[in-house]
């Protein structure tokens, strides 16, 4: 029951209505008996400045930050992890020391890239020492080459339709992880299919295939897929993409992208309470209950 006592996190986007993190959280609270609640936190673009500060303001504990103000919370928090500066965008927001309101710290982090390595293990692919091809160069590719990095692949190919944006993002980590090999590269059926021949993962970190667009795919339809990858798709809703489709009927591994966002979600909620997330109850949340979508 909410009382004068309840803590408080909430989720900055816009929209946010039909998120599937307030269900996530508020079971794994009422699992624990903690006397905490997840809400719903609207903020429209150019107003993203004072949302932050009000966190610290009204004592929030803290904070998720999805689409499309990941990059925008940024400037106002008073200090970022290393994998949020690195990745550029914030996805968890810690309000720091629960007694001094509004002069309280907020640090910003990014449990995006922990949440996919997570989710790539729980589904039997080990990073260390692989090639990997990576569809996209925004945000959510940022987060998955940081990832993969950080947990020892040693061959990434980045494939996106803006290529210089591939260039970039590849110019960016190969500073950061020069012991690393990168190949920025067009998104077309060549590039796509010798990446995959030399690849042992591909990960769609686009948004193609994304709700309402669930016929298109990022691999296309007369190409044929190679059986030895495994295929990870961030797109979760639907949860069985066009793309997990092909690469089934392909005979290829397939790991949907609800894993990452229950990971990801398990690693904020921890941040905030220092509690062991109950996994099981927020997968169950997440898998069962309700439409998917942001
Ligand atoms: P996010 O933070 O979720 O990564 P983003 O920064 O807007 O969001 O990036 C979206 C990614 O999906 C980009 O790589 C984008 O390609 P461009 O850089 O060329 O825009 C990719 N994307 C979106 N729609 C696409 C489409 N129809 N075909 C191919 N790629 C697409």
């Amino acid at each position: 029951m909410i009382n004068g006592a309840t803590k408080l996190v909430g989720l900055i986007g816009w929209p946010v209505e039909h998120s599937l993190s307030p269900a996530m959280h508020n079971a794994a609270f009422a699992s624990l008996g903690l006397n905490w609640v997840y809400v719903p936190l609207p903020v429209p673009p150019g107003t993203v400045e004072a949302a932050v500060k009000g966190l610290a303001a009204l004592g929030f504990q803290g904070a998720n930050v999805t689409v499309p103000h990941k990059q925008a919370v940024m400037p106002y928090l008073d200090e970022l992890t290393e994998a949020a500066k690195i990745i550029g965008a914030v996805n968890t927001i810690v309000v720091g020391g629960a007694e001094a309101h509004s002069r309280t710290p907020l640090r910003g982090d990014n449990t995006d890239a922990e949440g996919f390595i997570r989710a790539l293990r729980e589904g039997g692919f080990e990073p260390q020492g692989s090639s990997i091809a990576v569809l996209g160069a925004g945000g959510a590719a940022r987060a998955v080459v940081y990832a993969l990095l950080a947990s020892g692949a040693t061959e990434v190919r980045v494939l996106n339709r803006t290529c210089e944006r591939a260039v970039a993002l590849v110019e960016d980590f190969g500073r950061l992880f020069p012991q690393a090999e990168f190949m920025p590269l067009p998104l077309n059926p060549q590039a796509l299919a010798e990446a995959a021949d030399a690849s042992s993962l591909l990960v769609n970190a686009t948004s193609v295939g994304m709700w309402p667009h669930i016929e298109d795919s990022p691999w296309p339809e007369d190409l044929p897929l190679p059986s030895h990858l495994t295929v990870f798709d961030l797109v979760y809703n639907p949860e069985r993409t066009k793309l997990l489709r092909q690469a089934e009927a392909a005979g290829a591994r397939t790991i949907g992208g609800l894993g990452m966002l229950l990971h990801q979600g398990a690693r904020a909620f921890e941040l905030w309470t220092g509690q062991k997330p109950p996994l099981e109850v927020m997968r169950k949340a997440l898998f069962l209950d309700g439409d998917t979508a942001v």
